[in-house]
């Protein structure tokens, strides 16, 4: 019991730590971490957590890249220009952040190792790819059985894929590392970065590129969680889709100033409002099935608070669309509020630090 009540003092304390991030520059070196690592494995970034005294470190690399055919001279320029890439089949595979700016040049886009939350099953060298992504990021452990945390997504609602297959490569990866690799889901890693203060009780969902996460924690618990196949890409390909314009352009414009509380200002926004709005109402709609057809609700006196974190929640106005839609629905568990995390990036990574510390007691 004493050892239990530690390990929470240690959570509580890291989750409150400030997040310092940055992006994994072109040409610097992987690290190689001391003490325990957080790790997010999105389908569009992978996110690096380190403790580091009064802060948690964080280093995103994206989960991207682009080949480009084999020549002697090319190879000599990339090495030059401390460009991250392999070679195989007769190709380079360029990694990461420098995989977007080749895409740009050549007008076109980059490829992805995941797809929809989990290992693209469409790109044959996927593996091979997605681990040298990982070690652009991530040295061999400084000493063997270092802990990891790792994020995995819940299994996907209405989908015949599984994250068995998805969990045990990554896991093989770093264990060949030399860590101890501990997989944390998605939604739980929320709850750890961001409801120290209310016991870790509370629903945590993550809206990321590829998917949406969601956890019911009890005191730090996962009592139900699952996953949506539907994020930011399906917004991005959809709109482009409705309006006929590249789904790439779409993103662009989502990112840049996209405000969900003002009238549309035209047929792009209005597609974006249209789709946000229905991803907003599936994952609700989710929610409230699935914790329906559940004999796992735990009967807790006190609303609880709801988190909403990942990429797809920046734009203003998501908190406001996904608190109207949640009024509209009865759910088998009162809802206190609707927050958002603190740092919505960078809150997987953070979440899957804090229980790599808690683990390490
Ligand atoms: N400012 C922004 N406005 C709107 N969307 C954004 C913004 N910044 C990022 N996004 C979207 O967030 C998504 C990426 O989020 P995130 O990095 O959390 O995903 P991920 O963890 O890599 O993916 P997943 O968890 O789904 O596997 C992309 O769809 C991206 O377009
Ligand atoms: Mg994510």
């Amino acid at each position: 019991m004493a050892d239990e009540m530690e390990k929470i003092g240690t959570a509580i304390e890291a989750s409150q730590k400030t997040v310092v991030s940055r992006e994994k520059e072109i040409g610097e070196d992987a690290e190689q971490p001391t003490g325990p690592v957080g790790l997010d494995i999105g389908t569009s970034h992978i996110v690096m957590a380190q403790n580091r005294g009064k802060n948690i470190q964080t280093v995103k690399q994206l989960n991207a890249f682009f080949t480009i055919p084999r020549s002697q001279f090319t190879k000599k320029i990339l090495e030059e220009n401390s460009v991250s890439f392999f070679e195989k089949n007769e190709q380079f595979y360029i990694l990461g952040y420098s995989a977007e700016n080749f895409a740009n040049m050549f007008n076109t886009n980059t490829r992805r190792t995941m797809e929809r939350g989990l290992l693209s099953a469409r790109e044959d060298e996927s593996i091979t790819v997605l681990q040298a992504i990982i070690d652009t990021l991530i040295k061999k452990a400084r000493k063997n059985g270092e802990i990891i945390c790792f994020s995995m997504p819940g299994e996907p609602r209405g989908g015949n894929q599984s994250v068995i297959y998805h969990e045990s490569i990554i896991k093989m990866h770093l264990s060949s590392l030399g860590y101890k690799p501990i997989a944390i889901n998605e939604g739980l890693a929320v709850v750890m970065s961001e409801l120290a203060n209310d016991n870790f009780t509370g629903i945590g969902i993550s809206m990321g590129g590829g998917m949406c996460n969601v956890c019911l924690s009890y005191l730090s618990v996962p009592v139900i969680t699952f996953s949506l196949q539907k994020g930011g890409d399906f917004i991005d390909s959809m709109v482009g889709v409705s309006v006929g314009e590249p789904a790439t352009k779409i993103k662009t414009i989502k990112e840049k100033d996209l405000n969900l509380t003002g009238t549309p200002r035209n047929r792009v926004e209005t597609a974006l409002h249209i789709y946000y709005n229905d991803l907003i109402q599936s994952l609700i709609h989710n929610l409230q099935e699935v914790m329906q057809g559940s004999d796992r609700v735990p009967k807790i006196s006190q609303p609880v608070p709801l988190v909403l974190s990942g990429g797809t929640v920046v734009p203003r106005g998501v908190r406001e669309i996904f608190e109207k839609e949640l009024r509209s629905v009865k759910m088998p568990l009162d809802i206190s509020e609707v927050r958002m995390a603190s740092d919505p990036l960078n809150t997987t990574a953070k979440g899957a630090m804090v229980m790599a510390i808690s683990e390490t007691m």
